[in-house]
C-alpha cells in the first residue's frame, strides 16, 4: 500500500452460540471485547481501539448441532439478544443479529466447502474432541468451521474478536480464503482474531477454561443467590491460612481480577503476597465485585426483558442490514467461480485483500 493511502476500514464481526445463558468466559473473553470494538456514536470522539464497523450475531446455526428442541432454541435466541444489549451492544453503533436471518451464509459454506481439505477438519479440535470421547459426531459439527469461515468472509470481516478457543477457526476461514483467492481472484478478505490479555482463557471453577461441556460455569446473570454458592464453591489448594502465595496464576485470583476496580485488585495481590488470609474471604471479595461490576447490565436486563417486541425489532433491522452485506460478498464470490453467466469473473481480481 502507497504511504499516502487511506487506511483501510476496520470491520468487527463476531458470533456467539445460544447454547444456554452467556458465562464470565464469554463476556471477558469476547462480549467486553464486542463492545469496545464498537465505533463512537454519531457526535462523540472514537475510543482508540474502536473498529469503522461491527457486526455481532446470535449463533443459531451452530447451536442446531447441540440444542434439539425446537422452541428452546427459539428461547435461547431471544435471552442471547436481550442479554447482548443489556450488556452494551448499542444497535446504533453496531449490527445486531440471528445468523440464520441471512441465508446467503449458507451458500456461500458451500462454496467455501468445495475448497476445504478433510484433512484441514479432521485436525479442528471440537470434532477431535468428541471422536476421543467416544461420541457420535455428525457432519455439521465436522463441518462447523467452514459455516463459520463463511460467517466471517460474508461481511468481509478484517478482525475477530474472540477468545483462545476459536483461534484455531480463524486459522481454518484465513486459509480457505486464500486457497479460494488463489483460484479465483481477490474475492475474500482475510481476517484476524482479536484476543484480549487476562481474558482469552478465563478459568472455571475447578481451574480448567470456562466452559459448559466442562460443567464448571458461572452465569454472568445468575440468580444471585445460586451464584454466590458456585462462588463459594470454587476449587483452592490446602494452603494453610497463614502461607503466603503467588497471586499468578490462580483461578480465583484471576476472576477477582477480572472484573474487581484496579486499587482492589493491587490489594488482593497484596494480601496474597502478605499471606495470613483465607479463601473464603477472597470468595466473599468475589462475589460483592461481581455484584458491583454486573449491576447496571442487570438494571438493563430486566427493561429489555419487559419489552421483547422491541428486542425482535432490533434483530430484525440487523438483518437487513447484514444481508445487504452478505448479499454483496456472495455475488462476488458467485461471479468469480463461474456461477454467475453473463456477467464477468471477479472485477476486482488481483487488488489484494488480505487485511
Ligand atoms: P462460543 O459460543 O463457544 O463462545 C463465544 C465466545 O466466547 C469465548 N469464550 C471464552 N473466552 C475466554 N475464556 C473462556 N473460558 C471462554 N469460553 C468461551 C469464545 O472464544 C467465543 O469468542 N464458533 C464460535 C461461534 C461462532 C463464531 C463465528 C465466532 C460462529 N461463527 C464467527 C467468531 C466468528 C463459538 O462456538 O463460540
Amino acid at each position: 500500500m502507497p504511504a499516502d493511502a487511506p487506511p483501510r476500514p476496520t470491520r468487527a464481526l463476531s458470533g456467539i452460540q445460544p447454547t444456554g445463558r452467556f458465562h464470565w468466559g464469554n463476556y471477558f473473553g469476547a462480549i467486553r471485547q464486542y463492545i469496545d470494538l464498537q465505533p463512537a456514536a454519531t457526535g462523540s470522539s472514537t475510543s482508540h481501539q474502536a473498529a469503522d464497523e461491527a457486526y455481532y450475531f446470535i449463533a443459531d446455526l451452530h447451536a442446531l448441532t447441540t440444542v434439539r428442541e425446537p422452541s428452546r432454541l427459539r428461547e435461547l435466541v431471544h435471552a442471547a439478544a436481550v442479554d447482548l444489549l443489556a450488556l452494551g451492544l448499542d444497535p446504533e453503533r453496531a449490527v445486531l443479529f440471528v445468523q440464520s436471518d441471512v441465508p446467503e451464509v449458507a451458500e456461500l459454506t458451500w462454496l467455501l466447502m468445495t475448497v476445504t481439505p478433510m484433512g484441514l477438519l479432521e485436525r479442528c479440535h471440537a470434532y477431535k474432541d468428541k471422536k476421543s470421547r467416544g461420541l457420535p459426531a455428525d457432519a455439521g459439527l465436522f463441518t462447523y468451521p467452514v459455516l463459520m469461515a463463511a460467517d466471517i468472509l460474508a461481511y468481509d470481516a478484517t478482525v475477530v474478536p474472540v477468545g483462545e478457543d476459536q483461534v484455531q477457526h480463524i486459522e481454518v476461514c484465513r486459509d480457505l480464503a486464500g486457497t479460494f483467492n488463489h483460484l479465483y481472484g481477490d474475492v475474500f478478505t482475510l481476517p484476524k482474531p482479536r484476543l484480549v490479555e487476562g481474558g482469552a482463557k478465563v478459568p472455571g471453577t475447578d481451574g480448567q477454561k470456562m466452559s459448559k461441556s466442562y460443567d464448571n460455569t458461572i452465569e454472568v446473570f445468575e440468580e444471585p443467590g445460586a451464584q454466590k454458592k458456585k462462588i463459594m464453591r470454587i476449587t483452592t489448594d490446602s494452603r494453610p491460612m497463614g502461607q503466603p502465595k503467588d497471586p499468578e496464576g490462580d483461578h480465583l485470583f484471576d476472576l477477582f481480577a477480572l472484573m474487581a476496580p484496579e486499587a482492589d485488585r493491587q490489594a488482593m495481590a497484596d494480601l496474597y503476597r502478605r499471606g495470613g488470609f483465607g479463601y473464603g474471604e477472597v470468595k466473599k471479595a468475589l462475589v460483592e465485585a461481581s455484584a458491583s461490576y454486573f449491576a447496571d447490565a442487570r438494571g438493563r436486563r430486566a427493561a429489555l426483558e419487559a419489552d421483547p417486541g422491541q428486542v425482535e425489532g432490533i434483530l430484525a433491522a440487523g438483518a437487513a442490514r447484514a444481508r445487504a452485506k452478505a448479499a454483496e460478498v456472495l455475488s462476488r464470490a458467485r461471479r468469480a467461480c463461474g456461477l454467475s453467466r453473463g456477467e464477468p469473473a471477479n472485477p476486482k481480481a488481483g487488488k489484494g485483500r488480505s487485511a
